[in-house]
């Protein structure tokens, strides 16, 4: 099959095979930002199930506190970082990278920032914490690193048709576009050209008022063009669609554009390959060949491989199936699918995301009340 044969990411990165095990944050980091041994447990799993590629959950870039959210702001994180990849590196041979973010200040008040809010020295000073944070991490032995352009954070929204701000960073697309170019080159500068830098990005916000595929399809040009050496297709996670709750920080992934993000059980099998498949060919029509990786509702190894034989992408992102059984990858390149703890995207993982409690899958509960994921 095409989804177990090695694969050169942008021929800087050989990986294993083409699945990717994208961000999928696991609430095991302390408060502080810090990696714990609980957190490195998580990844080694991930890794020795077979994933060619496992990307972090997401890794703030600026000191602030959001629960158990990992940090790269300050050099005190990298001997924590340190400590992760060496344990994955040394018990898998599998890749890793972390998705680095940048967000917004939100409370439970009601209060949400937008990007219409920053302060210019606040945005001046984006590119900055991108490029240090990027740079941490490949002191701290990572492989790759991915920009988080997607979703409910700064940059999608800088990107984003709701970014209405008056000065050079925003209105026309073209001004959307100047904070991501600075990003971009800043974060490049800082790793080198031979390092592996990744970006995810929405395909679609499915937000009423916000970025579509047209959108979508352009912004992925100009990534292309600024040397990406991946682009990872996500979609939707949206606050304008977002359900609120009394005393509770508005939660992105409550409305239809959250669940496009993490489609639900009722919603169609490779709801969102489209997307990665319309950007690829825009893409290899302009001349660009870089990767392109979809995501969303891809259940089995067999769906996984027609989107690679019908030429949707080159590789395929597998987060809560591959959480419910880390093993998926390798079960299923030993012809033992029957083995497989199969994801029923009840979405639970993510409540308990949203609940600030350690990410499992439920299935992992047995009936004596423990709780481990499946046996190798
Ligand atoms: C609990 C949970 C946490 C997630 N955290 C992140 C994240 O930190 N960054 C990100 O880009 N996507 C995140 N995602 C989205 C996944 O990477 C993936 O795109 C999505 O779940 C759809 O893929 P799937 O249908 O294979 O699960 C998360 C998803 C879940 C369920």
């Amino acid at each position: 099959m095409k989804l177990f044969e090695s694969f050169s990411i942008n021929g800087k990165l050989t990986v294993n095979n083409r699945i990717m095990m994208p961000p999928v944050v696991t609430r095991l980091a302390t408060t502080e930002g810090e990696v714990t041994d609980a957190l490195i447990d998580r990844y080694v799993l991930y890794g020795q199930g077979g994933a060619g590629i496992v990307v972090t959950e997401a890794v703030s870039v600026k000191k602030r506190k959001s629960g158990q959210l990992l940090r790269l702001s300050e050099d005190e994180f990298i001997p924590g970082m340190k400590k992760l990849t060496e344990r994955f590196h040394g018990e898998t041979d599998s890749k890793i990278a972390p998705q680095i973010l940048h967000f917004l200040k939100i409370s439970r008040s009601g209060y949400r920032q937008t990007v219409n809010d920053l302060s210019l020295e606040e945005v001046k000073e984006i590119p900055e914490l991108f490029a240090k944070a990027a740079e941490r991490a490949r002191t701290a032995g990572f492989d790759a690193v991915e920009l988080h352009f997607a979703h409910a954070y700064t940059m999608a929204y800088m990107l984003s048709r709701f970014n209405l701000r008056k000065d050079v960073y925003g209105g026309s697309l073209k001004k959307r576009l100047l904070l991501a170019e600075e990003v971009v080159e800043a974060t490049r500068k800082a790793v080198g050209d031979d390092f592996t830098l990744g970006v995810r990005m929405n395909g679609d916000e499915f937000a009423l008022g916000g970025n579509s595929l047209a959108q979508g399809k352009a912004i992925a040009l100009k990534l292309a063009d600024w040397g990406l050496d991946y682009i990872s297709i996500s979609a939707g996670g949206k606050f304008e669609d977002a359900i609120p709750h009394e005393g509770e920080a508005l939660d992105p992934y409550t409305g239809y554009s959250g669940h496009r993000s993490m489609p639900p059980k009722w919603m169609p099998e490779k709801v969102n390959v489209y997307l990665a498949a319309e950007i690829k060919q825009t893409l290899n029509e302009k001349g660009f060949n870089v990767p392109v990786i979809t995501a969303g509702r891809i259940p089995t190894a067999k769906i996984a491989e027609s989107v690679l034989t019908n030429n949707e992408a080159d590789m395929v992102a597998i987060a809560r199936p591959i959480l419910a059984d880390p093993h998926w990858p390798r079960k299923y390149q030993e012809g033992r699918e029957k083995e497989i703890l199969k994801c029923i995207y009840c979405n639970k993982c993510r409540e308990a995301e949203g609940a600030f409690e350690e990410v499992t899958c439920f299935q992992w509960k047995k009936k004596d009340g423990s709780t481990s994921p499946p046996n190798p």
